[in-house]
This record gives C-alpha cells, structure tokens and sequence, in this order.
C-alpha cells in the first residue's frame, strides 16, 4: 500500500490558489487513487514561524478542517489531523534539522523572500522549517505528495535529507515525490500577474477566497489585470494576465490550455471573464454550502480524533526507530 501527505498552514484563509493547487488535487487523487493511503492534516505548527493571534489560529484550523471535507475529502477515505496533536511531528522535526546545514536552509527561496519583506523580530523557525516540512512528509514514509510549485524547493530538501539520513544510519525513511498539478501548480495574482496568489498581500482583489462573497468573486475576476491586445492565448512572458486567467479556466474545467485558447480564440476579454467567472462561481458556491452546514457540525472533532488515533499511531512507531537508529536513550 502507498502513502499520500499533504498539509495546508492555517494561516488566514484559503485562496483558490490554494484550491487548485492542493485541495483540488488531494480529492482528484482521492477519487483516482486505488491501494493508497492518504494523510491529509492542518500544519499549524508551521503557523507560528510568524506572529498570530490565538483565536484567530484556532477558526482557521477548523475553518480549514470543514474546507477539506466540503471541497470532497471523504473522511471515510483520508486521514485528516492537526500537526501539533502528534508530538512525533516536532521529535522528527528536530532529527531533521540535526540532519540539515544551514546553509541548505538559507538558500530557500521562500525563506529569502519572507526574510525580505520583514527586518527584525525574524523567528528562528522560520529559517528551519523545511525541516519540520521534511519530517511531515517522512514520518509517515510518504510515497507521493501533492502541492502547487511554491513547495518544490522544500519537497527537493526533504529528498535529500531521506537519502542524507539513509545513507548514514541505513535504510529509515522512503525517499518521496512530488505530484504537481497538469494546470495550475502556481496561479497568480489578479492584480499583479508576476507574483503568486497569496491571502498576505494587500489589496484583496488580488486574490479569491474560498469563502468570498460570489458577487466579490465575479468582480474580482471582471477587474484582473489583462493587457492591451484583446486576443486570448497563452504566453506567461508577454501575457502573464491572460495566461493566468486560461489556467485558472483550464483547471477547474478539466480542460487543456490549448482547448481553451481554442474555444476563445474569437472571443474578447469581456465575454472570456464573464465565463470564466460563472466557473469560478460554480466551483465555489456549493463549497460554501457546504461549509456552513459542516462548520457547526460536531463530525469534525470526531474526523480529527480518529484521524489523530490513526496517524499517531504510524508517527510513534517511526519515530521509536529513528531515535534508535540515531542511538538515542536506551537500546530496546
Ligand atoms: P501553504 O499553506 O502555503 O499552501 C498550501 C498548498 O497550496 C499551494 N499553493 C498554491 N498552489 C498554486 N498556486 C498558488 N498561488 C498557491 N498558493 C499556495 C501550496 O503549494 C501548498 O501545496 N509548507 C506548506 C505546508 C506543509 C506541507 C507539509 C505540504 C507543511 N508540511 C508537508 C506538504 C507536505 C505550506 O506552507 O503550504
């Protein structure tokens, strides 16, 4: 039987980056994957690398809890957890930063870049948190794991920290790969198509939220930045608005680019927006019911006590040998 690990950070809430580029992902390879496990959990651990508010950390854990199942994970079919309830989590975390160099860590582009917009009061963990990423990913001998394209680098370390260990006390930790989406591994900015979708930055049209209202979604789609050419196709380097926009259409219509670009290839940028935004609605809407049924339901501390029961159970043991094979405490 294979593995599958993925986690999201429960820092603010989800974009449709984060949709596309994971949780889409996790239920395509839910519903597609026969003989594979999957543990699926909420990486609040890796919230705290920067300062958050206490209550907030706490909605967003179960925010996200109750998006997974309302994206389609089926509880039933996926192991869904919180990170900080499995110590083992924390234990491998630091054996991994024992078997990482700094200077690995420093040259994490995402570490550079977080570096970069902050000038003081920069956690520690913030620089060794691929680390706790690695330890994620090989406490549970993760065969396949899937993310959008910003987690590469990190994936990339975990690699060589398994074959790092591996080599030096024997054959521990599987060494896994990456499963990045067909259309959609990086989705940008609306407003500045150069950058990455994300929740921090500052103006919100930039990003879509799961949890937006629909009318916002559909505006915030009608005012994406574009160019002057009035012709749709794909070219990231000269038509990065454009080009997102078709990957966006493309993946949640399970379609190629090329299809697409070929359905509009007459159309303007009006008429492409107005679909493109009924699609997005359309995604969107029956997620947001579902949430709001599901985010009053007790089923999800029963999901997160018997995902925890279940993946504790596999980090313990793994953790047991890996302090053993580093020969740490007492020989059993
Ligand atoms: P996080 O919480 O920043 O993002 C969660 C997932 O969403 C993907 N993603 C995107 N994909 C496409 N376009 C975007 N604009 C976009 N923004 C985010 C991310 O690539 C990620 O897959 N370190 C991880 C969480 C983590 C993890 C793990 C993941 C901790 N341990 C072990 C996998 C396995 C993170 O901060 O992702």
């Amino acid at each position: 039987m294979k593995r599958l690990v993925s986690g999201i950070k429960p820092t603010g809430q989800l974009t449709l980056g984060n949709y596309i580029g994971a949780l889409r992902q996790f239920v395509k390879l839910q519903d597609e994957l026969e003989d594979t496990e999957m543990f699926i959990f909420i990486a609040d651990l890796h919230a705290i690398t920067t300062p958050q508010d206490k209550t907030k950390l706490r909605k967003n854990i179960r925010s996200i809890t109750a998006l997974y199942i309302a994206c389609g994970l089926d509880p039933n079919r996926v192991h869904l957890f919180i990170q900080s309830e499995i110590p083992a989590h924390a234990m491998l975390g630091y054996v991994m930063e024992s078997t990482a160099y700094i200077g690995e860590m420093e040259r994490m582009t995402q570490f550079k870049d977080k570096k970069g917009k902050q000038t003081e009061g920069i956690r520690t963990s913030l620089l060794t948190y691929p680390a706790l990423m690695a330890a994620d990913i090989l406490l549970y001998d993760a065969d396949i794991v899937p993310i959008g394209d910003d987690q590469k680098q990190h994936l990339e370390l975990t690699r060589n920290l398994a074959l790092r260990f591996n080599h030096t006390y024997g054959d521990t930790f599987v060494v896994p790969d990456g499963f990045y989406p067909k259309a959609g591994a990086r989705i940008k900015s609306l407003q500045d198509p150069t950058r990455k979708m994300d929740k921090s930055h500052d103006n919100p049209k930039s990003y879509i939220l799961l949890l937006d209202d629909l009318k916002a979604v559909s505006n915030k789609i009608k005012s994406a930045v574009t160019d002057s050419e009035g012709k749709i196709y794909y070219d990231p380097v000269n038509k990065p608005g454009i080009s997102n926009l078709l990957t966006i259409y493309a993946a949640l219509s399970d379609k190629t680019i090329k299809d697409v670009e070929s359905a509009y290839k007459d159309a303007n940028y009006q008429t492409f927006k107005n679909d493109l935004s009924e699609i997005v609605v359309r995604t969107l809407e029956p997620i947001q019911a579902r949430y709001e049924k599901l985010i009053k339901d007790d089923l999800l501390d029963r999901v997160l006590d018997e995902g925890r029961a279940h993946a504790e159970r596999i980090a313990n043991r793994k953790i047991s040998k890996v302090y053993q094979r580093l020969g740490l405490g007492r020989k059993r």
